[in-house]
């Protein structure tokens, strides 16, 4: 299997790439944790800024990250459901790899390439834009490392149910 250097990070460009992120979500989140397809074609429809995926060299999806716009600062079950593109925090719903490439540093380049394509995306704006300030995450306690090593302060445990993990709440001010 050819190494992470060969991904390229790009944001999802139709259904079918959606539709193959689905398949990872479904594995790598349990029923009551992971988003519906519905609610996947949702974020692609409303922020597909917000849709990075790393893919191979064929072009196949590897991993990707997915997430909202809101106007909270931390993430909340409101920004699981609707898009707010006035939000100044993106709210990060998956972080999520293809188990045949995990633990191979794929998360860890997704998040880095994620922040910059937020950066990115910020300069486009023009002054009286709606810019991006903050990006906030639910992270499980075992992969606190992970989002701290990519930048994200661990703020400690989040007031969030959502399926029986106990989440931690994780931000990166821009
Ligand atoms: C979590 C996930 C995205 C990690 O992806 P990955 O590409 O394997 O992560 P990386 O290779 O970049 O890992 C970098 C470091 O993060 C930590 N890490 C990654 N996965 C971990 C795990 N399952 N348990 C504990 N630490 C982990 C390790 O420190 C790892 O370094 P190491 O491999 O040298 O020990 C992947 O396991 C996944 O898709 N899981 C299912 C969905 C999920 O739980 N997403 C996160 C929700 S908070």
């Amino acid at each position: 299997m050819a190494g992470v250097d060969t991904l390229e990070f790009r944001n999802l460009r139709s259904v079918e790439e959606v539709q193959a992120a689905r398949v990872f979500e479904e594995g790598g989140y349990t029923s009551d944790e992971g988003a519906s397809l519905e609610s996947m074609r949702y974020r692609f429809d409303h922020a597909a800024h917000l849709f990075l995926g790393a893919f191979d060299q064929k072009g196949a999806l590897v991993g990707y990250v997915m997430s909202t716009q809101a106007d909270a600062p931390l993430v909340t079950h409101r920004s699981m459901e609707e898009h707010d593109p006035r939000g100044s925090t993106v709210c990060i719903h998956s972080v999520c790899v293809n188990p045949l490439w995990q633990r191979k540093g794929v998360a860890s380049r997704l998040l880095e390439a994620y922040t910059s394509s937020i950066c990115k995306y910020n300069s486009s704006l023009d002054p009286s834009g709606y810019k991006i300030k903050r990006l906030a995450l639910l992270s499980r306690e075992n992969l606190i490392p992970l989002y701290e090593r990519a930048g994200y302060t661990t703020l400690g445990k989040s007031s969030v149910v959502h399926g029986t993990e106990t989440w931690y709440d994780c931000i990166m001010d821009l």
